[in-house]
């Protein structure tokens, strides 16, 4: 298709009109020119067409579909290749009912438990958040359907979402926010990209040139278009020049007419607008050219996907004595409205209309199961009835299993939780069950984080997250040990909330929020603090057993050009076959700048028989040791030595060992008469042009021994004196040296320094 030669025939009016949606769901076709209108659906784990009502938030329903495990639950899979299997799923069934676009995967950052929609983000770690993303897209866009990596950026909070600006300092934008975009963008081009409501350091998103414009695309290298999330244009002329290509969804004609006139009155050039435009059909062409609506979607198989995929998420918290799995023969207690209406997914635009649902319950049809209701999600309570009953039935089992977590109203988009709780009535059932059964185990569905205040009474936890609508045929699954949990973790658990180190300025005053804890977000900021957790990043066990050993690196000692191999083996140490998450992370060992303890830069998911094992590698290259440095505006390596270490999860290291890494870059650094000794001792540039100054330097303002009394050089040590001289700055030279000074000196040692 020509494009180019198609917008050289529209008017400026079919231009403006083509950069805003033509409903809630589809872009404009102009029929005279053969454009035709395409459709975009949310996502992201799983299709919500919308044909008749249409609404954002999930109210009205949508065509039946499939609800795959939400984004909480598959990066705990840490399984990039099982993303993509789902992927490949929801692009075949969007071939099928002629979707362009899906809107997602959603990538922003668990800044805290709290935010609304953490049950549709991946992670606190932009690397973990980042592959799941780029697995996710990959699989999808194999279909020829595109994808909207969403909400860009920083929308870690759904409290003031529309208003609010998240104040972020450049590092922890770069470090913390962006890479996962980043990632997602540089490796799989998604065919668009979603702007956040939010504003960025006081400039919104949907008009922010730096953003959309010099980030994504200058740096990046994104080739698609940019649409607005639904309602986030503030000043579309503003947007337009940004770099904000599509309005979603519209807004009656309004801001069409205000591109008009600013192209008239010469305010914003044309070409801008005929650049969105071009990227705008760029991508509704490349679906048409592609479609294939004979794509078959067998919703039935993809419910077994979908059961797969939750399996190989969940993750197995505690398993004291071996409670689990369960047996088959023996008299077991289901406990909890959950087990029979299982929570799967959350509330707002992700919302699924499912084909059906399998509960544990009905998965565990022909098994010796006792089922008491425990509480009412829809009452928020449990009576003393229920209690009675589920005591009753718990006693009679060998083990109770107690389905609890979080009701609907507790999380959903559109408004953050206000603290980390469970039910009330789910903590009295679970410490009730426990007191008269000592095998109680406890399944969690929920889409983040909650205090466990039982947790010392029950012998197992069962994190399932929201794992879609298979998610009681995987539980039962996982249960009764027919499939050996390999979930890990994809976020901290705090004991209380009270120590997410967002927790003082969560959700911010008014319409700001700042990010004060900057890049020490989840266990970035817990491992440096030594904070005692409930479960650590990256935690999960399983019912055999792995172990980490012979660490080996490619080398001892690499430029910060070069990559670097590292290679473990692992071995099931245990009686079944299982998969485990080798997790790598890297360390600095000293820096000139704060940096978190370790920050995890690989992983793999690796299948093991019993006593099997496999030697897996990692490729690491600068940016596996590289921070943002805001003085050159860049990535950079500090020369030294960093520890890569091999771990169960952040708080459980195998194996650990020591490359050095030599920096190749020359951070560009001019000094004046307020730089401070220490700065110039430690650049070794510096330190030679002063070497032979120091001693006249230090004899200038340090009286020598005969000069002094006895008690003085008692008092000042050498070694006290040189580290009360590195903080002075070049400029004491003339302040201390009294009548010895040489006024000139300084422009001496300048002009030498910043030769
Ligand atoms: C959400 C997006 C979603 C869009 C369309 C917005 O409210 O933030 O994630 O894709 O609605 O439903």
């Amino acid at each position: 298709m020509d494009i180019k030669s198609l917008i050289s025939q529209l008017t400026l009016e079919e231009k403006a009109g083509l950069c805003s949606g033509a409903d809630f769901w589809h872009t404009k076709a102009v029929e005279r020119l053969g454009i035709p209108a395409s459709m975009v659906s949310d996502g992201p784990h799983g299709l919500r067409k919308q044909d008749e009502q249409v609404d954002h938030l999930g109210v009205n329903d949508s065509i039946k579909a499939v609800c795959f495990p939400a984004a909480s639950a598959t990066a705990a899979s840490f399984d990039r290749e099982m993303l993509c299997r789902m992927g490949e799923a929801i692009g075949d069934s969007c071939q099928h009912e002629k979707l362009s676009v899906v809107l997602g995967p959603a990538v922003n950052i668990k800044r805290s438990p709290l935010c609304g929609r953490n049950f549709e983000y991946f992670s606190e770690d932009p690397y973990l958040a980042g592959q799941m993303a780029a697995a996710l897209i990959h699989g999808i866009q194999s279909r020829n359907v595109g994808t909207s990596i969403k909400h860009f950026a920083v929308n870690s909070q759904e409290h003031r979402r529309m208003s609010s600006s998240a104040d972020v300092d450049e590092r922890t934008l770069r470090e913390i926010y962006f890479p996962a975009f980043e990632t997602a963008v540089k490796q799989e081009q998604p065919w668009t990209v979603m702007c956040s409501y939010n504003r960025i350091n006081g400039v919104f998103a949907s008009e922010n040139p730096w953003l959309l414009t010099e980030v994504l695309r200058g740096e990046w290298g994104f080739e698609g278009y940019v649409m607005s999330d639904w309602g986030a244009v503030s000043d579309r002329v503003a947007g337009v020049k940004a770099g904000l290509d599509l309005e979603m969804p519209a807004s009656g004609g309004f801001n069409d007419r205000k591109i008009v006139e600013a192209v008239r009155s010469g305010k914003l050039d044309e070409a801008v607008v005929d650049q969105a435009v071009e990227r705008i059909l760029n991508i509704v062409f490349r679906f048409v050219e592609h479609a294939k609506p004979e794509t078959p979607w067998d919703k039935e198989a993809q419910h077994l996907l979908a059961a797969e995929v939750a399996a190989d998420c969940m993750v197995l918290l505690k398993n004291e004595d071996g409670v689990l799995p369960l047996s088959r023969e023996d008299e077991i207690a289901f406990i909890g409205e959950f087990a029979e209406k299982p929570r799967f997914q959350g509330g707002g635009s992700s919302h699924i209309n499912c084909f059906k649902t399998t509960s544990a319950l009905e998965a565990a049809k022909g098994l010796k199961i006792r089922y008491a209701r425990g509480y009412s999600v829809a009452d928020d309570c449990a009576t003393d009835e229920m209690i009675r009953e589920a005591v009753e039935a718990a006693r009679s089992a060998k083990v109770a299993v107690v389905f609890a977590g979080l009701p609907d109203v507790y999380e959903s988009e559109g408004y953050d939780r206000t603290h980390m709780r469970m039910p009330d009535c789910q903590n009295r059932l679970i410490e009730a069950v426990a007191a008269a059964n000592p095998n109680t185990v406890v399944v969690l569905y929920n889409g983040s984080p909650v205090e466990m205040p039982w947790i010392g009474s029950v012998k197992a936890v069962l994190e399932a997250y929201l794992g879609g609508q298979a998610v009681g045929l995987a539980t039962v699954r996982v249960l009764f040990g027919e499939v050996n949990p390999s979930g890990k973790l994809p976020e901290s658990f705090p004991k209380k909330l009270a120590d997410n180190p967002s927790y003082l300025f969560y959700g911010g005053e008014g319409d700001t929020a700042e990010y004060r804890e900057g890049i020490f977000v989840g266990y970035r900021y817990y491992d440096r603090k030594e904070t005692e957790l409930l479960f650590p990043f990256g935690h999960g066990l399983s019912y055999t057993s792995f172990e980490f050993s012979d660490l080996r690196l490619s080398r001892d000692r690499i430029t910060d050009q070069e990559s670097l191999t590292a290679t473990v083996r692992v071995t099931n140490t245990g009686k079944c076959a299982g998969k485990t998450v080798v997790q790598l992370y890297v360390g600095d060992c000293e820096s000139s700048v704060f940096r978190p303890v370790r920050e995890l830069k690989g992983f793999d998911k690796v299948f093991l028989e019993p006593g099997e094992s496999k030697d897996v590698s990692f490729t690491l290259d600068k940016r596996s040791f590289a921070y943002w440095n805001t003085k050159i505006h860049d990535w950079h390596v500090e020369s030294g030595e960093f520890r890569i270490e091999i771990g169960h999860s952040s708080r459980d290291i195998a194996c650990c060992a020591a490359v050095q890494v030599d920096s190749t870059a020359e951070i560009p650094c001019r000094y004046d008469m307020n730089s401070i000794f220490m700065d110039l001792m430690r650049d070794p540039r510096a330190n030679t042009v002063l070497k032979p100054l120091l001693d006249g330097i230090r004899e200038m303002f340090m009286p020598s021994d005969e000069e002094q009394s006895e008690a003085a050089q008692e008092a000042i040590s050498n070694e006290m004196s040189l580290a009360m001289v590195k903080y002075m700055p070049l400029r004491s030279i003339l302040s201390f040296a009294g009548d010895k000074a040489d006024p000139g000196l300084i422009d001496k040692i300048l002009k030498a320094l910043n030769e």
